[in-house]
């Protein structure tokens, strides 16, 4: 596929190509890749562990119709039996012929009992990961046998869902490095026996979102000198432009003007000037509320004078991965034409320990005019929220989502395998838990129970920004609650724990941001109707 030039310093991968086909159209492929499902006994697992004669090899079944081709595949694999169809399987038999293809290619589904989208998702990047390391330039696959498996009103999901796995796997992130040669990137798949307007939206849709999620995941990718709160304001810009947004731009002496003293408090410590990037996208009426996304937009977070220590501390320039979802979910907005106002508030600092910086036992004012005591400086994110939080409610929104790589405790409670979500609508949670499900973005809800509020009272402030190790997650969230209008409907997304690094799924990378949220914000905001 080769590397695009997108903007100044910054290469982004261009996408590599799904066609839809109602006939195999390909003359040359270089593979053909056959789904097939793991073989599933009807006895129980129990008995069968039981049994004292070794288990004979358990055939995969091809999944869809029976081809033509099969009895002699059966045979190979029976003599063969190096092919079982476990999830995430994939084998390459190269010089076996199939159809007008020179190789054949199998692919794993597991076991159809426990067929899921999102085992579609995997599946998509399991045969591009396959094509890559294979070096297979373009293959095809007759997707109607894996949606075959799939409910009529289900079909359409789990096609977007594959597509989105086959183009999440081809991400990569190269501005520093010299791309080797002879690197292979596959050219693309193509998929046969779908038709219609309904799968191309679905194709369009899942690229629409893809892109969204590599410019998240490329933002948090960008180490901390190439990233400074200036640079992340200045792609912002730049992607509204191309993407038919609006967009402005706070700078210091703007925030001084709004009295944002906890988020200027946090900038204090360095030497890059804060900035506060807003975002608008006008999809709904003109007279509707708008939609707010907030994002915190650390760049990195060095802990401040509460110096964080030194073990893994370079992961935290994927501390603004709160913003780089916000400007993800914008761009996802404008592509997908989503009809609602939506408007996107990022606070974008640097906390860092400078002769400059405050001290905890420092006292600072927010907008609104509420004072916080600064009983750890490395409790930066909640102070640039809280900020922005007052900001963007002046704007009277309808509801509040806050995405934020908040609090360590949140890995400790849930992992990197879900996000935790807490707030004060139960309509709006009901939503988003709805929106999760369908997208298979997991979600976990924790309570913001009024007891946590003692820990984070002061004796000088209205409150403080840390009150002990217990319930650490949501403590943060209580302290943003602090700011939150009761009549605004609001919720706070920490993906502390999921935004990055993430080991778990093969459409996600160990090493890269992961881009989550993207997905269930589209939904959410695709079937958005006024909150009662
Ligand atoms: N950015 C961190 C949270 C974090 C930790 C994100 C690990 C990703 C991985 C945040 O600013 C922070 O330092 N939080 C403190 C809060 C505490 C001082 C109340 C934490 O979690 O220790
Ligand atoms: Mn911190
Ligand atoms: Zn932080």
């Amino acid at each position: 596929m080769g590397l695009k030039n997108l903007t100044k310093g910054e290469q982004i991968m261009a996408l590599p190509e799904i066609s839809l086909a109602p006939l195999a159209k390909l003359t040359s492929p270089s593979a053909a890749f056959i789904p097939f499902f793991q073989f599933e006994s009807v006895e129980s697992e129990g008995k069968r562990k039981d049994r004292k004669d070794t288990p004979s090899f358990e055939m995969p079944i091809p999944a869809g119709k029976r081809m033509k081709e099969w009895p002699a595949l059966e045979a190979y694999l029976k003599d063969a039996q190096c092919f079982s169809g476990r999830k995430n399987e994939s084998l390459l038999l190269r010089t076996y012929r199939f159809g007008t293809a020179p190789n054949v290619a199998f692919i794993g589904l597991g076991k159809k009992s426990i067929l899921e989208t999102d085992t579609v998702r995997q599946t998509g990047a399991s045969v591009y990961q396959a094509q890559k390391r294979e070096k297979l330039k373009e293959v095809t696959l007759d997707i109607q046998s894996v949606l075959s498996a799939f409910r009529e009103s289900k079909k359409l999901t789990a096609f977007q869902a594959f597509c989105e796995g086959y183009l999440l796997a081809s991400y990569e992130y190269l501005e520093f490095k010299k791309t080797e040669t002879g690197v292979f990137y596959p050219k693309g798949i193509e998929l046969v026996s779908v038709k219609g307007k309904d799968y191309e939206k679905a194709l369009e849709r899942a690229k629409g979102l893809v892109e969204a999620i590599f410019l998240t995941r490329s933002l948090g990718d960008k180490p901390g000198n190439a990233l400074t709160p200036k640079e992340l304001s200045r792609i912002c810009q730049e992607m509204a432009k191309a993407s038919g947004l609006q967009c402005q731009v706070l700078g210091r002496k703007e925030m001084e003007k709004e009295g944002m003293g906890l988020l200027l408090g946090v900038a204090q410590g360095s030497i890059e000037e804060p900035q506060m990037i807003v975002l608008e996208h006008k999809g709904g009426r003109k007279t509707d509320r708008p939609f707010v996304v907030i994002g915190k937009g650390v760049t990195f977070d060095s802990g401040g004078i509460s110096l964080k220590p030194a073990d893994r501390m370079e992961e935290m320039k994927y501390d603004m991965m709160g913003a780089a979802t916000v400007a993800g979910i914008l761009q996802m907005c404008a592509k997908l034409k989503v009809p609602v106002n939506v408007t996107g508030y990022i606070g974008a600092v640097e906390n860092m320990p400078g002769g400059k910086a405050q001290k905890p036992g420092d006292i600072q004012r927010s907008v609104t005019g509420k004072t916080v005591e600064i009983t750890n400086t490395d409790a930066e994110g909640r102070l640039v929220l809280a900020d922005v939080i007052e900001y963007a409610q002046k704007q009277n929104p309808q509801a509040i989502i806050d995405f934020a790589t908040l609090t360590g405790a949140v890995v400790v409670a849930l992992g990197t395998v879900t996000t935790g979500i807490m707030g004060t609508h139960k309509g709006l949670i009901g939503l988003i838990k709805a929106a999760s499900e369908a997208t298979d973005e997991r979600v976990w809800e924790l309570p913001l129970y009024e007891e946590y509020e003692e820990d984070l009272k002061s004796h000088y402030a209205d409150i403080r920004n840390s009150g002990g190790r217990e319930a650490g997650s949501q403590k943060g969230g209580t302290f943003l609650k602090f700011f939150v209008d009761k009549k605004i409907p609001w919720v706070h997304f920490d993906i502390a724990g999921s935004a990055y690094h993430r080991k778990d799924r093969n459409y996600f990378s160990p090493k890269h941001g992961a881009g989550v949220m993207i997905r269930l914000m589209a939904h959410l905001l695709q079937h958005w109707k006024a909150l009662k």
